[in-house]
């Protein structure tokens, strides 16, 4: 059976396909909307220095490790997590990072739909031409209007949810490989362009300060374990999304290259995207802590004022959708192979799993209106949801495939897959896998449990 299960969903079939997915997951929300307002909620630069040495030193090690772990199998995380760890001989409870995974899958996905929804929301707001020379404050007003109205929140949630299932459902190859060998590229430039005006702003310097300078007195637990879960959610780790898309690599690419490229435009974008906003923010007057509209309040603004605004706004939201789109698949394919690998069709697994996570999503559609004031240790729903799923459940998963590849697989099981000729490198990834990865997350979450 499990013979069977090998393969049986695909292959990427270009060279470059496997860097363009794992980016396309990466780059999504993560870097556009949520690493500034995180960046901005945290006080700034010591949040940035801590997110990218949590990125160095425990993402793109793990990153190379679940990659690996999925191209060995060629299936579903749950099921090549139950071979790893027999022919391992592992305790069976590392069994746990597919299952886990999977099941962060269903919340995460759950509130991005409902996130990307907005996207969609002002793609209409700017081809409209309804932002045009809009002051800070009518920013601000339009987009608190579009969260009071949960109706109109869950129908664009429910587009978007449905989008979705219709790529995942066409399968990875058919849906995804030639929309994002032109979608990526026209959303670096246009966020070269974006990046362009911001540098002609007269807040631009004050941006770049507030995300650069290092202030470590602004530093705080909370901030730590933010930026450790952000690490995790940007790359798309802990739950299995790039050990599905490793499993759809072909053998002979090499996986340490491939790794450290996505890695780095994945932390090229947030950190663009932060300069951007930032300038926008810092020249309007705007507050830089003013939580999840940060992204929805200031790019408006610029669109407004800039020549062609209202072309580049449509164009740019369009992007976000798009990026959100791509990372949403992976968001959900763990599932769905496993789903498929069970014996579902493809369209009834992709059915099931999207109502499931659209269902959860009005949670998160109330939490910015009707159930505002409910709170679970001062957090809305959304909010714990996000921070339970970032802060907590992708660093456990995280740990736990740091410690199962550090430690119970053998150097053998590992270097046959990777392929890596250079034995240093070699030895120095899996070094810091067994101890630094490990123990930075581990310490930062033993802190971080006098949060919960
Ligand atoms: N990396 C995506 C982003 O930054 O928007 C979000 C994400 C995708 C998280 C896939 C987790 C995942 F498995």
């Amino acid at each position: 059976m499990s013979e069977q299960k090998r393969g049986m969903h695909g292959i990427w079939t270009g060279r470059w396909t496997f860097i363009l997915a794992a980016t396309g997951s990466a780059v999504g929300l993560g870097n556009l909307w949520k690493f500034p307002y995180i960046t901005g909620e945290n006080g700034g630069g010591a949040f940035v220095l801590v997110y990218l040495a949590c990125i160095l030193l425990a993402g793109i090690p793990v990153m190379l490790a679940e990659a690996m772990m999925g191209r060995k199998k060629r299936m579903s995380p749950i099921n090549a997590m139950k071979e790893l760890t027999t022919e391992a001989g592992s305790p069976s409870f590392f069994r746990s990072i597919g299952w886990m995974g999977a099941l962060s899958g269903f919340f995460i996905l759950s509130f991005y739909s409902v996130i990307a929804g907005w996207a969609l929301v002002y793609v209409g707001k700017l081809a409209s031409g309804a932002m045009a020379g809009i002051t800070a404050d009518a920013s601000g007003a339009a987009f608190g209007a579009m969260l009071a109205d949960p109706a109109g929140l869950t129908i664009w949630h429910t587009v978007f949810m449905f989008l979705t299932g219709v790529v995942i459902a066409r399968g990875v190859n058919k849906g995804l490989e030639s929309a994002l060998n032109i979608l990526m590229p026209i959303l670096f430039v246009l966020m070269l362009i974006l990046f362009g005006y911001s540098l002609t702003t007269p807040g631009f310097m004050q941006g770049f300060h507030f995300l650069f300078d290092f202030d470590f007195s602004k530093l705080t637990t909370e901030s730590i374990v933010v930026a450790l879960g952000h690490s995790f959610f940007t790359l798309s780790l802990g739950m299995g999304a790039i050990m599905a898309y490793g499993a759809y690599m072909p053998a002979k690419q090499s996986l340490g290259k491939t790794i450290m490229w996505v890695g780095f435009l994945d932390t090229l974008v947030a950190l663009v995207a932060g300069m951007i906003i930032f300038a926008i923010v810092f020249s309007n007057g705007l507050e830089p802590s003013s939580g999840p509209g940060l992204m929805f309040v200031s790019l408006p603004i610029a669109f407004g004022t800039m020549p062609g605004g209202i072309f580049f706004g449509t164009v740019f939201f369009i992007l976000v959708s798009i990026a959100a789109l791509s990372s949403a698949i992976s968001i959900a394919e763990p599932a769905v192979a496993w789903a498929v690998e069970k014996g579902f069709t493809r369209v009834k697994a992709t059915m099931v799993i999207c109502s499931v996570a659209w269902l959860i999503g009005l949670g998160t559609v109330l939490s910015f209106n009707e159930w505002a004031e409910y709170k679970l240790f001062g957090k809305t729903f959304f909010d714990s949801l996000d921070f339970v799923t970032s802060n907590v459940m992708l660093p456990l998963g995280g740990l736990l495939i740091a410690i199962f590849v550090g430690w119970f697989m053998s150097s053998d099981m590992i270097k046959n897959e990777l392929k890596m000729k250079n034995d240093t490198l070699f030895a120095v990834w899996r070094f810091v896998l067994r101890f630094i990865s490990p123990v930075a997350i581990a310490l930062i979450f033993i802190n971080g449990l006098g949060l919960l």
